[in-house]
């Protein structure tokens, strides 16, 4: 096994202390299982930039701020330097985001500590111990289907209550642990109070997942978690506890839609009455004003 030279400072430096076996090989990463204090746990090592297969970045940073001005001036012009420390800041990001989300009670994997372009951090498993697959390769039942869209629309929920939106989310990127749905993979989570975009890929996410969990309960393809979630989350209203139906009426804004339409027909009907009786002033005076 070829150990990446990250992992083995990383054992140079006591926060790990062997490298078990390679697990998986992702886009943007790969993922070993490693030793750490007794226990199996899942290392996440980054592809360097150049080989790796880049997400439109653009997107999902915005709105993020990092480190001091001076790193942040150089980042926005896009410099060397600039560069250097947008890559860092890719990299510590996933760490940082998935801590964050832990500790907003997301069911997320607990971070051990991250270095050198690796986060260390708990190993999913399954009822058998092995490393848990991805839910895309798991079939349910209608009524477990149901359980788990629910579960998941929750911890969606809970993500955006901690200011965050996964812009991730699928089937690809939640695995099947023995105790439930587990989410991974977040550097790109987005701030959602101050990305543009934050809205459209928070609806993204949720219909990925309903999308693929309506496959075994089709009647949930008809839920419009994200559009009700959003509308609580703008009014400042979202709690982790706040009760979810799915269902979601934009009232106020088809009552004014309504009026409005009403007022432009009012207004096109009065305009046209208005040039019927002009019309029919110009033929009588043109007539001598006699009647006809
Ligand atoms: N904590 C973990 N426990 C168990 N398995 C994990 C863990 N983290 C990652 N994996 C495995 O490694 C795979 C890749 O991880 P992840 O999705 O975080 O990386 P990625 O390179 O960004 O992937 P991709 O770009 O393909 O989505 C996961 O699908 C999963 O199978
Ligand atoms: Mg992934």
């Amino acid at each position: 096994m070829l150990i990446p030279q990250n992992l083995r400072d990383l054992i140079a430096q006591g926060l790990i202390q062997d490298v078990l076996r390679p697990l998986k090989s992702g886009k943007e990463a790969a993922v070993f299982v490693v030793l750490h204090e007794g226990q199996e746990r899942a290392a996440k090592v980054y592809k360097a930039a150049e080989r790796r297969n880049f997400r439109a970045r653009a997107d999902y940073v915005e709105g993020r701020r990092v480190g001091d001005s001076r790193q942040q001036r150089a980042m926005d012009r896009g410099s060397k330097f600039g560069k250097q420390q947008s890559e860092a800041a890719w990299q510590t990001a996933e760490a940082r985001a998935m801590a964050r989300l832990y500790a907003a009670g997301v069911r997320v994997p607990k971070v051990l500590g991250s270095a050198d372009g690796c986060l260390v951090m708990d190993l999913v498993v399954d009822a058998n111990g092995d490393p848990a697959p991805q839910l895309a390769h798991s079939r349910f039942t209608h009524h477990e289907a149901l359980k788990v869209h629910a579960l998941l629309m929750r911890q969606v929920a809970l993500m955006l209550c901690a200011g965050l939106i996964h812009a991730d989310l699928s089937e690809f990127n939640i695995l099947h642990a023995a105790d439930g749905p587990m989410i991974i993979d977040v550097p790109q989570a987005v701030e959602a109070a101050r990305n543009n975009n934050a809205k459209r890929m928070l609806i993204r996410d949720v219909d990925n997942v309903t999308r693929f969990l309506a496959k075994f309960a089709p009647e949930i393809r008809r839920t419009e978690y994200a559009q009700e979630m959003w509308l609580l989350y703008q009014n400042s209203s979202l709690r982790p506890d706040s009760p979810l139906t799915g269902r979601f009426k934009a009232a106020t804004n088809i009552v004014n839609t309504d009026i409005i339409l009403r007022e432009i027909q009012a207004a096109k009907e009065e305009a046209a009455r208005r040039e019927e009786i002009k019309q029919a002033r110009g033929d009588k005076s043109r007539r001598g004003g006699k009647p006809a």
